[in-house]
């Protein structure tokens, strides 16, 4: 061989070593139905609008602002729980899963509500709690004395005694898991507050309770108008039936600590996924949420011969990365979930919910814009938390006002780290008193005073740059092709600085570029190679000085401390230097010497 052709050859080795890669080939991510390439926004019922003056929001006040999400781009939106409730867990303590409850409204208003919902174009998807009932639940009372048929309905069990439960588990907020009933002589099994009874998935009868029957109105989640909703989000899903085994009982008090994760059985709640998912309706979504490790979570996708939801929420955002994190780490993230996920399935991308510090908190205000491009970026479906699309930032709530039982049960010293009432706190719609949320005196959770200076209102005034302006054209941009069906590459650009490129044959090539750094960097973006001399900006962060329209130039951009934008450059299909292209230039070297 001469030495030009081995010049050659190391050249093209060398050009396919530094190129980026190719986490993600799109053409599965079909757009065959609605919700694979859609923007979930959930809603928080409480937090987000209140008609009635209250200080608690309802259903006729996210009635009154469904226009608004037909503002933003939002074609979906998924409610946090709105059935009958006592309310000691913000409504995840269900008294009656087939009504309304009535702080929100009635099943009348929900009806209402979804039939607006629908006429804008807008998907309605549904919490289902399955994991536990309210103890105020008819179903309980009649367990715990003992009615026929209903012995079984929850989790009971003969302690040593009335003070000592049968073994040592922990609740989720860390008390005995165990609450002792003087009617039954006996305990049952709570993984979350007392008032949260688990049901006893084990028993066949709760099962059915709970299934989803399309048209036996007497079913659960039928009678929150399956005909209607347009899908399910499963709650706490790996919990149902799962960590009371009753090996327990070999686990005496005496063996050290067990907490309730020792007992999770993942595949046990798969027969109401699999009963969901197969009896909803076409066209209905079925996701599920499981704070559980990758391997786990990808148990909830089905496996070929159990069914499992359409996806399980993606939270590796919220857990796995910091304010901190450098592109490498934010990277490794999301090539995780491609890595894990099985074929023929569709990625989402959760930055912040109802559990989680804000976006604006977590992550950092002058990181907002770039986050939010990220997860609209990404492949697959995207999700925003009701006031992330304004940069909301955790509220201010004392110890005194605080509402979220996982932590008024706790110290007070614990409350600023344990509490999630900071990100629960009302939506900030304009400047008028309670940020326009609420007329009442007082709202259940404190405003936050930062409205006056950030609320809806002033981020929509024409001309403004804002998170809101950046979010709607997001939402605008993930119609192109290109974001819907591209290929994704990811590169690291420098240490804060990570860059992202989706690639569709005959169309536009996007680039993202994030500097989350506190520097201004100058970076390449030669190892792309799909992208070749200037792109042109179509979007910029709040602050960015670059404006829709400029050039910049692939070969070296200076990227500000936090600035984000998207470019995009024409289709250059001829000249692509990808490996096949290398691979076939090798062939071909050979077979002439
Ligand atoms: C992507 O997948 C499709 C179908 O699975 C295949 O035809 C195509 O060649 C793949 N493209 C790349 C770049 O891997
Ligand atoms: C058990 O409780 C239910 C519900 O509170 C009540 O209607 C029923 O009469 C009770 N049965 C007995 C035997 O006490
Ligand atoms: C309850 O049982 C535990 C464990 O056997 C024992 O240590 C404790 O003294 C008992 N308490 C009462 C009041 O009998
Ligand atoms: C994930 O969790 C399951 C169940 O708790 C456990 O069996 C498995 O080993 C874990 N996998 C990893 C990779 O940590
Ligand atoms: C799928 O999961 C079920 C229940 O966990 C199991 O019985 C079955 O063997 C699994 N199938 C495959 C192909 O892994
Ligand atoms: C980020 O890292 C710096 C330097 O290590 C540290 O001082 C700072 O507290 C960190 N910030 C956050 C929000 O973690
Ligand atoms: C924009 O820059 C100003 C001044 O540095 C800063 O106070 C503000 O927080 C930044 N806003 C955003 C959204 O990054
Ligand atoms: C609000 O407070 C005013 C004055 O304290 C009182 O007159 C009014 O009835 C209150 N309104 C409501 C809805 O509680
Ligand atoms: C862009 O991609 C879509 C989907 O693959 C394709 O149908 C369309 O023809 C492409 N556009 C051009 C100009 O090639
Ligand atoms: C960037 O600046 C912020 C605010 O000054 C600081 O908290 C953070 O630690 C800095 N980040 C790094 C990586 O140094
Ligand atoms: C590319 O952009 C630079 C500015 O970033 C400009 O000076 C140059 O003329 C542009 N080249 C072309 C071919 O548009
Ligand atoms: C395509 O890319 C090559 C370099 O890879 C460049 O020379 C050429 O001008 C590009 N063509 C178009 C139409 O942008």
């Amino acid at each position: 061989m001469s030495v030009l052709k081995l010049v050659i050859l190391f050249t093209c080795l060398l050009h396919s070593l530094i190129e980026a890669e190719v986490v993600y080939n799109g053409s599965s991510t079909a757009k065959d139905d609605w919700w694979k390439h859609t923007t979930f926004y959930q809603i928080y019922p409480r937090s987000f609008k209140d008609s009635d003056g209250d200080g608690l929001g309802d259903l006729n006040g996210i009635i009154s602002k469904l226009q608004y999400l037909v503002d933003a781009g939002i074609t979906a939106t998924w409610l946090s729980p709105i059935s009958k409730s006592p309310g000691v867990d913000a409504g995840y303590d269900i008294s009656d899963f087939r009504d309304i409850d009535e702080k929100f409204g009635t099943m009348s208003d929900f009806d209402r509500l979804i039939k607006a919902a629908h006429e804008l174009g807008i998907k309605v998807i549904l919490d289902f709690v399955p994991n536990h009932a309210s103890y105020q639940h008819v179903w309980f009372q009649l367990s715990k004395n003992r009615t026929k048929g209903y012995e079984d309905y929850f989790i009971w069990k003969k302690g040593y005694n009335s003070t000592t439960p049968p073994n040592n588990w922990l609740s989720r907020f860390d008390y005995s898991a165990w609450e002792y009933v003087a009617e039954r002589d006996e305990y049952y099994y709570h993984q979350f507050t007392t008032s949260q009874p688990d049901l006893n998935f084990r028993n066949p009868k709760v099962v059915q309770e709970m299934k989803l029957g399309n048209h036996d109105r007497d079913r659960v989640a039928t009678r929150l108008g399956v005909e209607n909703v347009d899908g399910y989000n499963m709650m706490v899903a790996f919990l149902p039936g799962t960590a009371v085994t009753y090996n327990g009982e070999e686990i005496g008090m005496e063996n050290g600590e067990v907490t309730w994760e020792e007992g999770q059985d993942p595949g046990a709640c798969n027969g109401l996924e699999s009963d969901f998912k197969t009896k909803l309706p076409f066209h209905r979504v079925l996701m599920t949420e499981a704070y559980s490790n990758i391997s786990v979570d990808m148990l909830h996708y089905g496996n070929g011969t159990v069914e499992g939801a359409h996806f399980p929420f993606n939270f590796f955002i919220i857990t796995d990365t910091e304010y901190n994190s450098t592109a490498n780490e934010i990277i490794s993230v999301i090539k995780k979930w491609f890595q894990h996920m099985p074929s023929g399935h569709v990625s989402n991308w959760v930055l912040g919910n109802h559990d989680r510090d804000r976006v604006a908190t977590r992550l950092g205000v002058e990181n907002v814009d770039g986050y939010n491009m990220m997860v609209a970026f990404l492949p697959g479906i995207a999700v925003t938390y009701n006031g992330e699309e304004i940069g909301m930032e955790n509220g201010e709530v004392t110890w005194e006002e605080g509402q979220d039982p996982g932590a008024c049960n706790g110290l007070e010293s614990d409350f600023k780290t344990v509490s999630r009432d900071f990100e629960r706190t009302p939506f900030h719609w304009d400047s008028s008193v309670n940020a326009g949320f609420s007329t009442g005196n007082k709202t259940w959770l404190p405003v936050s005073s930062k409205y006056k200076t950030n609320n809806l209102e002033l981020q929509s005034k024409d001309g403004v740059k804002s998170h809101f302006h950046v979010y709607q054209d997001l939402m605008k941009l993930r119609k192109e092709d290109t974001l819907i069906y591209g290929n994704l590459n990811v590169e690291v650009l420098a240490t804060y600085v990570l860059a992202f490129t989706r690639e569709l044959d005959g169309n536009d090539t996007y680039v993202f570029i994030f500097n989350k750094g506190n520097y201004s960097t100058s970076v390449s973006l030669s190892s792309f190679k799909s992208l070749s001399g200037n792109v042109t900006v179509v979007l910029s962060s709040t602050n960015s000085s670059r404006n829709k329209g400029d050039t910049l130039s692939t070969a070296s951009i200076i990227m500000d401390a936090h600035e984000a934008i998207i470019a995009k450059s024409r289709s250059n299909v001829s000249v692509c230097w990808n490996i096949y292209t290398i691979l076939l230039i090798m062939v071909l070297l050979f077979r002439i010497s």
